[in-house]
């Protein structure tokens, strides 16, 4: 018996030496003390010794055991420390390296330059506004002049929620809604989504933003809305951009225009974008027509005032060089970021 027990601790031995990870030790220590492992086979056969020698016999096993056990936790604890020694090793972390940015996000390009044209607005003594997307008819055509058989409803094509309601087809329809709620002076900008049931395209697309703006007092005359859009037109574009007032029709405005600027690109010797005339066109405008204050309660011996509405995605256009509407709303990051935190 004692020549196996030396046999066995021999072996164990050797085989030890070669365990230097945890799992070869496992199995070791399942090989030499499982169930099925040499030292239950010793413990089965002592059975079989005689009683004289049977305690000498059971205390040699068990100091085996012990012996074994021993040495398996020995080295578990080196082999445990050497691996946790590599592994942090391998994760070490430089805190001196510098931190990787993350991409934030950023306002939107539409935005930003919204922010910007109603803070040169505000600077110019107008007070901002809102006004519902939902309409009426009577404050998106009616009250504007435009009746049912008015051929300026086939200019707007509309969306139409009920016969008698609709998804805005431009911001001036808020103007009714200020000028019933206000006595004079008035003073007001509403920058807004409008809606056009039209083709969407490089040019025009379903919904777009404008910036209506309106004044409202006693004297209020043609030159004061030259000298306005000027002054706006030139903050915005940051020079003094030639501009252009061209007659025009609304039927909520008399007399009426249309607002150019010089093309940016040719510098108005024309070119495609401008469509060979130098001029892009950015805003409606002309003086509030008396019938139109009149519907709202505002006498027109009284009172005047001039109105303008100009597109936004328009003047941001004219002003990046973007050729495509579209681009605002598809959302491809490509196009959006080059715009962040301008
Ligand atoms: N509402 C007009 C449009 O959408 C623009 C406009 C506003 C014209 C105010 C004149 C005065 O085309």
């Amino acid at each position: 018996m004692q020549q196996m027990i030396d046999q066995i601790r021999q072996q164990a031995d050797s085989e030890l030496e070669s365990a230097q990870d945890s799992k070869t030790l496992n199995d070791f220590r399942v090989k030499f003390l499982g169930r099925k492992g040499p030292v239950q086979q010793l413990m089965k056969e002592l059975k079989g010794v005689s009683s004289e020698e049977r305690p000498a016999a059971g205390k040699a096993i068990n100091d085996l055991k012990q012996y074994i056990e021993k040495r398996c936790c020995q080295l578990e604890e080196q082999v445990v420390s050497k691996e946790l020694e590599e592994q942090l090793e391998k994760e070490v972390i430089d805190v001196t390296l510098p931190g990787r940015s993350r991409f934030l996000g950023g306002k939107h390009l539409l935005h930003q330059e919204l922010d910007h044209i109603v803070d040169i607005l505000v600077s110019m003594g107008f007070s901002v506004q809102d006004g519902p997307h939902i309409e009426g008819e009577w404050y998106n055509f009616e009250a504007l002049r435009i009746t049912k058989d008015h051929p300026a409803r086939d200019m707007q094509d509309t969306f139409y929620i009920d016969p008698e309601t609709v998804l805005r087809t431009h911001t001036s329809n808020v103007q009714p809604r200020i000028m019933e709620a206000n006595k004079p002076p008035i003073r007001v900008i509403v920058p807004g989504r409008a809606f056009r049931n039209e083709d969407v395209s490089a040019r025009s697309h379903v919904f777009f933003h404008q910036i209506e703006g309106f004044y409202i007092d006693k004297g209020v005359t043609f030159a004061d809305l030259f000298g306005t859009m000027n002054d706006f037109l030139h903050k915005l574009f940051g020079k003094k951009v030639p501009t252009r007032f061209r007659p025009s029709y609304f039927p909520f405005v008399e007399p009426g225009m249309e607002v150019d600027v010089s093309c940016f690109l040719c510098d108005g010797k024309g070119c495609p974008v401008c469509k060979k005339t130098g001029w892009l066109e950015v805003a409606g405008a002309g003086m509030i027509h008396p019938g139109v204050l009149e519907n709202c309660d505002i006498d027109p011996e009284e009172y005047s005032g001039y109105a303008w509405g100009m597109g936004l995605e328009r003047l941001v256009m004219i002003k990046h060089g973007i050729d495509d509407i579209r681009l605002f709303t598809q959302n491809d990051m490509r196009f959006l970021r080059q715009f962040v935190g301008m």
